[in-house]
């Protein structure tokens, strides 16, 4: 065929794979098109379909992609990925049967981070989350979910946001960050909870926003966080400054965090070992990604299992997340949470799939991201595998052969 005659310029072609395209669209199970491939132009998808029917693209590049799977990039849309010290102590406490909680209420937990993070320089932070983001990145992850939440006042919270931005403007990495002041009372603060909600209102929240610094707002409702009504404060904050909101809901005890959040449209809420049929209903109703963390309900030994048929009957999307962080979730891989998502939550491979593509996008209002489609950004991992389930099946092996973020190749 003549140059004139070719259809449309793009800048490579990946031929020769199985992909998984994750849209809902596509009939077959992880939405597979078998002997496929995928154009792409610039930092888009410009077409994927079969092989056979690949129209004649104006491209000089093509990969082949070897019979391998092509999946979207992974998205880990739970993490708390800047902070410093560390809690093995507190490990060492957990295996001698002190609960999480005890160590809370005993002024560890999440204020022991606080206290080495507050202490720490941006650059200190830095290095350290690039390093925690690069690992994610070795598995595939091309987008991320950061939270402050370490600093719990304003100058600590908007330096942990701008740690988090930075891992975003440095690496081949999208970075979604949460605001999380509303985390834990500091100990300043302590016994004073509601004036705590105060400061995070009248002065963290609105400099955080005006810097831009927040693409979501975040918060703990829980015994040893916050109650409702106080989460409710910041959240009405945040819809003034037109943030969307994300709750840490029911995790170890049942606050109606998932209703609230569900009132509010909230993106996600997270964690649900807790959740009630009510707020699974309100979920939804509302839109509200359920985010499940196979990590933290690993590490904290719970048995308390997250309502897993009652998400499935209600048709709630449901994401899973690393929630990467010293205390309840140490563990710094997606690729173990869709293999505990798999033996822990019983979730198919499939549902776990989905859970680190297509719903976690949704989870961080991602538009463009999470599946393979034309018009979506041309993020995608090439695996060595000979099935699809084998990304839930194996852990300690790593399959992933190359990762392209928005076009270009990592
Ligand atoms: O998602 N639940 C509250 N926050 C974190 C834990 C933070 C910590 O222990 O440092 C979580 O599990
Ligand atoms: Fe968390």
């Amino acid at each position: 065929m003549s140059h004139q005659q070719k259809t449309q310029l793009v800048d490579f072609v990946v031929t020769n794979v199985n992909v998984m395209t994750l849209d809902p669209t596509q009939p077959a199970t992880y939405g597979l098109i078998q002997d496929a491939a995928v154009a792409v132009a610039g930092s888009k998808i410009a077409w994927v379909g079969e092989e056979a029917d690949l129209p004649d693209f104006d491209c000089t590049h093509t990969i082949d992609g070897e019979g391998k799977f092509l999946s979207p990039g992974l998205i880990d849309c739970h993490t708390h990925l800047v902070f410093a010290g560390s809690r093995a102590n507190e490990f060492e406490q957990r295996l001698t049967g002190v609960s999480y909680e005890e160590i809370a209420r005993q002024g560890g937990g999440i204020i022991s981070t606080v206290n080495a993070t507050r202490a720490a320089s941006e650059d200190e932070l830095y290095k350290l989350a690039k390093t925690r983001a690069e690992q994610l990145m070795s598995e595939g992850v091309t987008s991320v979910e950061i939270k402050s939440g370490y600093g719990l006042n304003t100058e600590s919270e908007v330096k942990m946001l701008k740690v988090a931005r930075r891992v975003g403007e440095t690496l081949a990495l999208t970075v979604k960050t949460s605001f999380l002041g509303a985390h834990a009372i500091p100990p300043e603060f302590k016994g004073r909870g509601d004036d705590y909600i105060d400061l995070l209102c009248e002065e963290a929240l609105p400099q955080v926003a005006e810097l831009g610094l927040a693409d979501a707002v975040d918060g703990f409702c829980e015994n040893i966080g916050f109650s409702a009504e106080q989460i409710a404060k910041i959240f009405d904050k945040a819809k003034s400054y037109d943030l969307p909101v994300k709750l840490h809901a029911e995790q170890l005890s049942d606050q109606s965090g998932a209703e609230l959040v569900a009132n509010y449209q909230g993106l996600s809420a997270d964690h649900l070992e807790y959740l009630s049929e009510s707020g699974v209903k309100a979920m939804k109703q509302s839109g509200t990604v359920a985010v499940l963390l196979p990590g933290a309900f690993y590490t904290l030994s719970e048995t308390k299992l997250p309502p897993m048929d009652l998400l499935r009957e209600h048709k709630v999307d449901i994401a899973i997340g690393s929630d990467y962080n010293p205390g309840s979730s140490p563990l710094c891989s997606l690729k173990l949470m869709l293999h505990m998502a798999s033996t822990q939550f019983k979730m198919t491979p499939e549902e776990a799939v989905k859970g680190v593509t297509v719903n976690a996008a949704k989870a961080l209002g991602l538009t463009n991201k999470g599946v393979i489609a034309t018009g979506f950004d041309a993020d995608f991992c090439l695996w060595d595998i000979q099935h699809p389930t084998e990304l839930a099946y194996t852990f300690g092996v790593n399959p992933l052969v190359k990762c392209w973020r928005e076009g270009k190749l990592r």
